[in-house]
């Protein structure tokens, strides 16, 4: 590692936001960045980056991903990795001694603390063993079962979110809710929905759903928090709650939000990243519940896709998290003490 330069290796560079990404590191005051991307579509819209390069699916052969990987660090002489999607996290944690035999830091936490968080019922688990507040949840595998934990949830009085253990992007979640007598989907293009027990029940039957991988806990509303985290074995060095601002709340892709200091959200993240050992970066959702509580929806162990909405209102997590691998002094950026709305727009960059 030359004192002002790093090489850096951002994965799923075609993806939402990533442009995003790339200019946060170019934008660091103290180091100039090489930034190499790849992406498993050959096609990727990857103008932004020093060096691109293809490489498989992990989910189609997670060896040939990370022989590929690998070949792709030595060849650039990467010093950093930093996967942007849920299956590149996995894969690279479960070879992190390989990267580290070549110098290579990678931005995920250890390989148990990534599948931890691949679990939602691993997860609860893990956390009300070590004592954090994640509020009232069963884990369900039939239909019958979810019947059951509507009960016990307070339904039909309240609303009860029903989703995958191991779901990604919006994928499965069903709000059952009484007030909703037919059932109504809230994505157009996966499962998705909303509606009263009843009315889910005939559409998982038609659908030949058998929930059997699910969870239940209460639905906390639209006061959805994304919260970027940087951690150093578990102790949090940067904590920035962004409150979203959706139009559809279950939108996979960001719509919108307001980066904003809460010290609630803040001191809660806090917690969950020494509960899970993070060491790297990590993402939580976290929801306020009506009494002002805290809630954890989600985690995973990478750089959040939509960081930029930081980066916009003045907070360089992508730059921090550069910094923390590589042992330089933090710049110890903070959320603004104000509030910054921020929103998402589409933009052009000169390649020549
Ligand atoms: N209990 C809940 N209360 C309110 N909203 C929820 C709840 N569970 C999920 N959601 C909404 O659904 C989105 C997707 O759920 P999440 O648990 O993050 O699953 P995924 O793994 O698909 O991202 C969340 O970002 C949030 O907007
Ligand atoms: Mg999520």
């Amino acid at each position: 590692m030359t004192a002002g330069h790093v090489r850096v290796l951002v994965t799923s560079i075609g993806g939402h936001f990533c442009y995003e990404v790339v200019d946060a590191l170019r934008r660091a005051p103290d180091f100039s960045a090489f930034v190499v991307g790849v992406d498993a579509d050959p096609h990727a819209r990857a103008w932004h980056v020093d060096a691109f390069a293809h490489v498989p699916h992990p989910d189609a052969s997670e060896d040939a991903y990370l022989t590929r990987l690998l070949e792709i660090c030595d060849q650039l002489r990467v010093e950093v990795v930093i996967p942007l999607s849920e299956a590149e996290s996995r894969a690279v944690a479960g070879a992190r001694r390989r990267f580290e035999e070549r110098g290579i830091v990678a931005s995920v936490s250890a390989a148990e603390v990534v599948f931890r968080m691949t679990d939602k019922g691993t997860m609860f688990e893990h956390l009300e063993a070590n004592e954090v507040d994640v509020g009232p949840w069963r884990l369900v595998g039939s239909i019958r079962e979810a019947g059951k934990a509507l009960e016990a949830l307070g339904y039909p009085a309240r609303p009860v979110v029903l989703k995958q253990r191991r779901g990604s992007g919006s994928r499965g979640i069903i709000i059952v809710d009484a007030a909703v007598e037919e059932f109504t989907p809230l994505l157009p293009d996966r499962f998705c929905g909303r509606g009263a027990w009843t009315a889910v029940r005939d559409e998982l039957h038609r659908r030949g759903c058998l929930l059997d991988a699910y969870l239940a806990m209460p639905y906390y509303g639209s006061h959805v928090f994304d919260v970027d985290c940087l951690a150093r074995e578990g102790s949090p060095m940067l904590v920035v709650p962004r409150l979203r601002q959706y139009i559809n709340p279950l939108s996979p892709v960001n719509e919108g939000c307001c980066v904003t200091r809460n010290d609630a959200i803040e001191r809660y993240a806090s917690t969950l990243t020494q509960a899970f050992s993070v060491d790297g970066v990590c993402d939580f959702d976290v929801a306020l519940s009506d009494d002002g509580r805290p809630r954890l929806l989600d985690a995973s162990c990478r750089l959040s896709g939509s960081v930029g909405a930081a980066v916009a209102a003045g907070v360089n997590v992508p730059a921090e998290l550069v910094r923390l691998l590589t042992k330089r002094p933090l710049l110890e950026s903070q959320p603004p003490a104000a509030p910054i709305q921020v929103r998402p727009v589409p933009r052009f960059v000169r390649v020549r």
